[in-house]
């Protein structure tokens, strides 16, 4: 039994590699909205696929969520590679997560984990035009922008639209408009239609949809039977590299396809 579900697991992370062009796909068995053991495996693959791709100087921007909270819990240093001249950033500013889903902590989390740097953005969520005018005029904040668009590295979770607008709080005529929209995915604050398309930004500094393009490695990290939908999304804009998710999701995915 153990054999054939391991090559149950590798058809499925195949099968979705072709069809998205990846680089590589890793598919963890179980579902980890039902078991925490599975989002631990999740985090824990994630690390690897990580590590993996890091080298000595580099720069990975990562945003929040549960799913990149786990990959912190699961990265330890890297066996050969000093990691100290590598610096961990957030993706975007504040995106009005509870703090320890944070982008922030989560950069800083990773960095002390693994001997490396950090630097942090701290911009309140849910930017009026004003704010964000002045906040681009800003010499640090501008710095630390520079940093994270320059990363080579982007590693970020993938969520349900319409949930993602709960858990950020967003007002009611808000989250109608980006359900009318057509959105059924969400990451980095911009949410996607089911062609993969941008239909809604939300407004914070930090990763631009061009910087997201251009960036060397991108990896998404999502599980679920219910993000199915999500991922498959994001996987149509078409800029992943690598895919970190588990089977419930990867059936769904397949069957989508
Ligand atoms: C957010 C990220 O913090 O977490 C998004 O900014 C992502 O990119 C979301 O959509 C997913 O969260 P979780 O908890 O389901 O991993």
């Amino acid at each position: 039994p153990m054999a054939k579900e391991l090559f149950g697991l590798n058809e499925l992370s195949e099968k979705i590699r072709r069809t998205y062009g990846l680089r590589k796909v890793v598919v963890v068995p179980g579902d980890c909205e039902a078991s925490p053991l599975t989002k631990r495996d999740l985090g824990r693959e994630g690390a690897k696929a990580l590590l993996g791709v890091m080298n000595q100087e580099d720069t990975v921007a990562v945003t929040g969520g549960s799913t990149l909270a786990a990959v912190a819990e699961e990265l330890n240093p890297h066996a050969s590679v000093s990691m100290k001249n590598s610096w961990f950033v957030p993706a975007r500013g504040g995106l009005g997560e509870s703090v320890e889903f944070q982008a922030n902590t989560i950069a800083s989390t990773m960095a002390k984990r693994v001997g490396a740097q950090y630097r942090l953005l701290h911009v309140p969520d849910l930017l009026s035009d004003d704010a964000y005018q002045s906040l681009v005029q800003d010499r640090n904040i501008q710095e630390i922008v520079d940093v994270i668009r320059r990363c080579r590295i982007i590693m970020h979770g993938i969520g349900d639209a319409m949930e993602m607008t709960r858990r950020r709080r967003l007002d009611p005529a808000a989250a109608e408009e980006i359900q009318r929209e057509g959105a059924v995915a969400e990451s980095f604050g911009y949410y996607f239609n089911e062609q993969g398309e941008v239909v809604h930004r939300m407004i914070t500094l930090g990763l631009r949809l061009e910087d997201i393009i251009r960036t060397e490695i991108v990896i998404g990290i999502a599980g679920g039977k219910d993000k199915a939908t999500a991922i498959h999304s994001v996987l149509r804009f078409g800029h992943e590299d690598i895919l970190v998710t588990d089977e419930a999701a990867a059936v769904e995915i397949c069957r989508q396809i």
